[in-house]
């Protein structure tokens, strides 16, 4: 796949081409994003509640965001590697935003930094795209507000909701951010924020109208979607696999073979010793 950079997805967009996106938390899951062409690659605090077994994205930790981003790093060739700022590491100044984002560029190699946020961190965001970081925004849905909404749920519904979803990606375009994330609201309300900015938008629950779009690669390959323990992804992610299902078959088997001692058959036992080294070591 052809290497992407902050041009390269401006070409797409400036071509109505849509951008492809997906999450990635270490080295295999990057590398498969990778060699299909996925265009960038998003280290999401998403990793808390898909990979660490948290029930939201409040838990993580700028450590453990560096962890996954290094791991995410080498199997990424030539898409853009993105990091998202965790819950806790940036909302305090624009000053604790820039900190956090250097460390993250500099202790992973990441391409880019995402943070939640419109109006309230349009400060922040412009900090950080004049530390010399490009910066990918987050509106509509933000997760890591999960206290204040009550819940994850769409936003946008309402058209003063709609208003602040609006205001928030302007607040973004106009910090320096080179594209946002748009998340969880109304196709209509999505369409009209893509169409009032000229930097991408990437929809993820949002409809079709957005610039580009992004799934989290536990959610569209069905791996949390286990036969024995319903985890459900979003309604709007479609699973364009079912691997948790693949994943169990293949685990059952592994065990019932070495119960019967079926496995390892020859063919897996491949180390031969000559018969007179093994006479003298008997
Ligand atoms: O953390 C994440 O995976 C995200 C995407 C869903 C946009 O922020
Ligand atoms: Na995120």
């Amino acid at each position: 796949p052809r290497k992407q950079s902050l041009r390269t997805l401006r070409a797409s967009y400036n071509k109505g081409e849509p951008i492809t996106v997906l999450t990635a938390y270490d080295y295999p899951s990057a590398l498969h994003a990778d060699l299909a062409g996925v265009q960038c690659v998003l280290v999401g605090d998403s990793v808390g509640m898909v990979v660490l077994g948290h029930r939201t994205t409040q838990p993580v930790t700028i450590a453990d965001m560096i962890h996954h981003t290094r791991a995410a790093r080498r199997g990424v060739a030539s898409a853009l590697l993105v990091a998202d700022l965790p819950f806790g590491s940036y909302e305090r100044s624009p000053a604790q935003a820039v900190d956090t984002a250097l460390q993250i560029i500099k202790e992973t190699g990441a391409d880019a930094v995402k943070l939640e946020g419109g109006v309230s961190r349009q400060k922040s965001i412009a900090a950080i795209a004049d530390a010399g970081i490009a910066v990918f925004g987050h509106v509509g849905l933000m997760p890591q507000a999960v206290s204040n909404l009550g819940g994850f749920r769409a936003m946008g519904r309402t058209s003063k909701e709609a208003i602040c979803v609006l205001d928030d990606a302007r607040a973004v375009q106009d910090a320096g951010a080179f594209a946002l994330v748009v998340e969880c609201v109304p196709n209509r309300v999505a369409d009209v924020v893509t169409k009032a900015l000229d930097i991408p938008t990437i929809g993820i629950g949002s409809g079709n109208a957005c610039s580009g779009q992004v799934l989290v690669y536990h959610d569209m390959l069905g791996i949390l979607n286990h036969p024995h323990h319903a985890k459900v992804a979003p309604k709007f992610s479609k699973q364009f696999a079912g691997l948790a299902s693949h994943i169990h078959e293949a685990i059952l088997q592994y065990c019932s073979e070495v119960k019967q001692r079926d496995f390892p058959d020859k063919l897996h036992s491949p180390y031969r010793i000559p018969d007179e080294e093994f006479e003298q070591f008997l």
